[in-house]
């Protein structure tokens, strides 16, 4: 069967989703993750637009091998040298070079002529292959360009070096015929496009983005571009995991292999919902809450007849897994570290000790520690700095009550380990508690967004804060998690503050 390669880019244009910043650690654990999950490519960043990510994508290239690490780089020299310098410890860098062809992108933002964009891409893919020996090149709008163009603008990167050529459909205008058609005219007209690979890269503007990317492999591509959970600029990229499961569920349609590993489907989806912050919908393809969930009496009976009635993908297959293991207040530290490893982490022996801190402090007060409870316990170990001096809460009491004014007393301790102690009202429990904690901290503060969900079901589910914070004027996302809504919802703005403050050592390191 005709093998597709997958390439992931959660890291670069899912991380520029409004509301997305991931920090250097967070980016390495979903790296880590999509590695087991089997991509073939993963775009890491972009390292000329910031110090961070040029540290992120080099930190990847430094440490995940076996799997390929890609760079975005403008036409720009600059750019390609910032990429080299990022990626040249990687196994197989690869660097990816864009330039805008659509008429509108060029007369507008490059202001450009048809000709100096030929000569400016010639010239770049010439000097990156100088450096790395794949080289992919992406005609930025491709899907609004004019096709003789297009073929005469691909054939010449290809005869300087490009290996790999992408056709982006930017702002997600395409419909899969427009789509496909434009892969079948670069294969017809481009008379060197076997010595190159074509890929897909798919915008969700229309909510078309994997039946696109569908009918581009059906064209000739045989790379297909996309994020975990569809996240990504605007509406999102095609989503990964539901492509995959395509691929796979219908294969007497689509003959094509991939190297994903399914059962992985869920832990990556998890992780990166978690790192990001961005929920995702209960009625999802794959990976949303009720994606195997049936509600109809009709299509209860009929599953439990014959469960191919209606239901076309086990749990299972995508490593949904209705037989957890649960851990409580009797394992010891020898069965939570087998269940850690079973879980294919791998922490040092100081994290591994935190993590069963925590795990002890959770089954003070929950009976039944499930896989996903453990999940983000070591989710926020693996990916907070510890030896980073942090703003610590110490004691918080919060009064509420139906005929009184809600108030928070709040004592923590700040990074040059001062103890502060404050008291607060406001309309609700939460309002009262973070305008506390913005007395107390020393930067300047502002809520954008506050969300609080449950990991897992029963009433004795962990609750999980997400909270979007301007810190100095530059936005935070935070999470925390715990039995009580409230401390949940003070860990989340703990953590959105102490990732400024870890950014910021980084930065300065
Ligand atoms: O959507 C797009 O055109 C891109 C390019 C940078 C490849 O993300
Ligand atoms: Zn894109």
């Amino acid at each position: 069967m005709p093998r597709i390669q997958i390439f992931d880019t959660t890291l670069r244009d899912g991380e520029q989703s409004p509301g997305v910043n991931l920090n250097r650690l967070e980016k390495l654990e979903i790296a880590k993750q999509l590695e087991r999950f089997g991509v073939d490519r993963m775009e890491a960043g972009f390292p000329a637009s910031s110090k961070g990510d040029f540290e992120a994508v080099k930190m990847i290239a430094d440490t995940v091998k076996g799997t390929s690490v890609t760079a975005l780089a403008r036409s720009v020299k600059s750019d390609i040298d910032a990429a080299w310098d990022a990626l040249k410890g990687a196994e197989y860098p690869c660097v990816h070079i864009f330039i805008a062809t659509s008429p509108i992108h060029m007369e507008y933002k490059l202001q450009m002529t048809p000709d100096e964009v030929i000569n400016q891409a010639v010239a770049m893919v010439q000097y990156a292959s100088s450096k790395f020996s794949q080289v992919q090149w992406s005609a930025e709008d491709a899907s609004r360009t004019e096709l003789p163009f297009l073929a005469e603008i691909i054939e010449k990167v290809i005869d300087a070096g490009a290996t790999v050529i992408n056709l982006p459909d930017t702002v997600g205008y395409a419909t899969p015929l427009e789509y496909g058609n434009m892969f079948k005219y670069v294969r017809d007209n481009v008379p060197n496009v076997d010595k190159a690979i074509l890929s897909c890269h798919c915008h969700d503007d229309l909510g078309l983005a994997v039946a696109n990317s569908i009918a581009a492999v059906e064209n000739g591509a045989r790379q297909i571009e996309g994020t975990i959970n569809g996240i990504g600029e605007r509406a999102g990229n095609a989503s990964l995991e539901e492509l995959a499961v395509a691929f796979h569920i219908r294969s007497d349609h689509y003959p094509y292999e991939t190297n994903i590993t399914l059962n992985e489907i869920k832990r990556t989806s998890d992780l990166v919902s978690k790192l990001t912050g961005m929920h995702i919908q209960a009625n999802k393809a794959i990976v949303g809450k009720n994606a195997f969930a049936h509600e109809s009496g009709i299509h209860q009976d009929g599953v439990l007849k014959h469960a191919e009635t209606y239901e076309i993908i086990t749990p299972e297959l995508v490593g949904v897994s209705s037989n957890n293991l649960f851990l409580g207040k009797h394992s010891g530290r020898h069965a939570f570290n087998d269940k850690v490893k079973s879980m294919g982490y791998d922490l040092t022996d100081e994290k591994l000790k935190e993590a069963f801190k925590s795990f002890k402090l959770l089954t003070d007060r929950k009976k039944e520690v499930t896989d996903d409870d453990l999940f983000t316990i070591l989710t926020e170990v693996q990916t907070i700095a510890s030896a980073v001096e942090k703003y610590e809460v110490e004691t918080m009491q919060i009064q509420y009550g139906t005929n009184s004014i809600p108030t928070a007393t709040v004592r923590l301790t700040t990074p040059d380990n001062k103890t502060l102690q404050e008291a607060c009202t406001g309309n609700g429990s939460v309002e009262a508690l973070y305008a506390a904690l913005d007395k107390l901290i020393a930067e300047e503060l502002e809520l954008v967004d506050y969300q609080i969900t449950s990991v897992g079901r029963g009433k004795d589910a962990l609750a999980q804060s997400h909270v979007q914070l301007l810190v100095n004027g530059e936005q935070m996302n935070g999470r925390g998690s715990a039995q009580d809504v409230i401390e949940a919802s003070a860990n989340a703005f703990m953590n959105a503050v102490n990732r400024y403050i870890i950014q910021k050592n980084m930065n300065q390191a």
